[in-house]
């Protein structure tokens, strides 16, 4: 039995959708174990572009995937997606499950987390109710997935949940944040019951998987640096993005978890605020610009610009300390095709010191990044399929971040689509043999 976690080494939007789509071929069943659909990624199914955000990537290849217990569900949201699937010929009923366990974000959620970020207190967030849907689990008054099995019981604890919210809200912003109860029941009622027959006991349903080794992908969302616990606190999301938060999601011990895969990009990027180091401002702005552009990198779910930074390998070293991680995926190394210089920010200046380990959060105002300059390969990539016809200089990149980070670099990414892949000999990690993949295998067909 192999069990892969695919996470998020930097601060998100690294491409982990692609990854797991493109290994989610080889393994018998995808599990979402947490965040809510303030994650979002693109895949391409049949030529067709589809973005999700709750839904594992490889859902449609997958014998079946799960919605894992910390997942926080927007109804809307799922069902959006499945109908997306439906009309692109993938009937999903019977291939995605969701947990018992799983949180509902709820419009009052929805609405608390737009009155905080309107304030002083604001962190940047997606706006789509993670954090107060976070918070009512913690408090223990949360709705789950199983509550909506009994109708009239979810409707009652709606009404309740929202008698609070409105007091507070309305007492603090007013009557305008008044929320009606009864549009919210009618609203998600209706959904509730369509969830039903998707609700299973997910736990027994992987534990049955276990036993008959199969192989199961875990799918992270957001990244190291984004989670409650080791992320850039307060600035991150409020579930855990790292190994051990994910597995907490899944519902397995840790000594199943064959390979941790974190998924890199050779710059870095971060939606929202939150303290950075190595970010392009001022003369580097273009350069940011230009990523930007050729990157694509705006969010999925916000539509804002990310901010752009250097690749940072103090970050991965911590991220990859605190993940365990074995092998790297290294993506958008095309985005950097014309650039003259690459600049990589291999450890901190701190009190005339350079450390190269993550310091206190408190520490990081007095950093300073201290750079390696490497030169540029000025030519394009995307056409490139073997390690061995890379230009020397993306291989310097690549042999310095390996250097920098002790974890070798597996998969390369040259391109938006599966095609786009450069596989190298550390995939075997994962149990795959080099060009194995994407050219060999007939990727419309789920494993029996
Ligand atoms: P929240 O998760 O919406 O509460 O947002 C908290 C922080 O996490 C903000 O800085 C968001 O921009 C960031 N964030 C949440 N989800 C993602 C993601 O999928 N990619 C990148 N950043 C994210």
């Amino acid at each position: 039995m192999t069990v892969l976690v695919v996470l998020g080494g930097q601060y998100g939007d690294e491409g982990k959708g692609k990854i797991a789509d493109y290994l989610g071929h080889f393994y018998d069943i995808g599990i979402r174990p947490t965040a809510g659909d303030n994650a979002g990624h693109t895949v391409v199914v049949d030529g067709k572009k589809l973005s999700m955000r709750h839904l594992y990537s490889a859902a449609a290849s997958a014998n079946f995937s799960i919605i894992g217990d910390d997942v926080l569900l927007n109804l809307e949201t799922f069902f959006k997606e499945i109908d997306m699937f439906a009309k692109a010929g993938h009937d999903l009923s019977n291939k995605v499950f969701v947990s018992q366990r799983a949180e509902l974000v709820l419009p009052y959620h929805i609405a608390a987390d737009s009155i905080n970020e309107s304030g002083k207190r604001a962190f940047g967030t997606t706006k789509r109710g993670v954090g107060p849907a976070m918070a009512d689990r913690v408090s223990r008054i949360g709705l789950r997935v199983e509550d909506c099995f009994d109708l009239d019981g979810l409707a009652a604890k709606i009404k309740d949940r929202m008698d609070t919210f409105n007091k507070v809200s309305t007492a603090i912003h007013g009557e305008t944040s008044f929320m009606d109860p009864q549009a919210v029941i009618d609203q998600i009622l209706p959904l509730a019951k369509r969830l039903q027959p998707f609700i299973k006991n997910t736990t027994l349903l992987i534990h049955q998987a276990v036993k008959e080794n199969r192989s199961i992908l875990v799918e992270g969302a957001q990244a190291a640096m984004l989670d409650l616990t080791y992320g850039a606190y307060p600035y991150v999301t409020s579930s855990r993005p790292v190994s051990s938060g994910l597995m907490g999601g899944v519902g397995i011990g840790p000594r199943y978890v064959n390979t941790v895969l974190s998924v890199i990009k050779p710059y870095q990027t971060r939606v929202g605020i939150g303290p950075v180091m190595a970010e392009m401002v001022g003369d580097e702005d273009e350069t940011a610009k230009h990523i930007r552009e050729v990157g694509g990198e705006r969010g999925v779910n916000t539509g804002r610009d990310r901010r752009i930074m250097w690749l940072d390998t103090v970050v991965l070293r911590y991220s990859n300390m605190i993940n365990g991680t074995n092998v790297h995926a290294l993506m958008k190394l095309d985005v950097l095709d014309d650039r003259e210089t690459i600049k990589v920010c291999t450890g901190y200046r701190l009190n005339g010191q350079v450390i190269k380990d993550m310091p206190m959060l408190s520490e990081l105002a007095n950093c300073e990044p201290v750079y390696q300059e490497l030169p540029g390969w000025q030519t394009p990539t995307s056409h490139i399929r073997s390690y061995a016809d890379l230009p020397q200089q993306a291989k310097d990149l690549i042999t310095l971040i390996e250097q920098e980070t002790e974890v070798p670099i597996a998969i390369i990414s040259v391109g938006p689509d599966r095609e786009y892949t450069i596989e190298r000999e550390h995939v075997a990690e994962m149990g795959l043999k080099p060009g194995q993949s994407y050219q060999n295998k007939n990727l419309g067909e789920p494993t029996p």
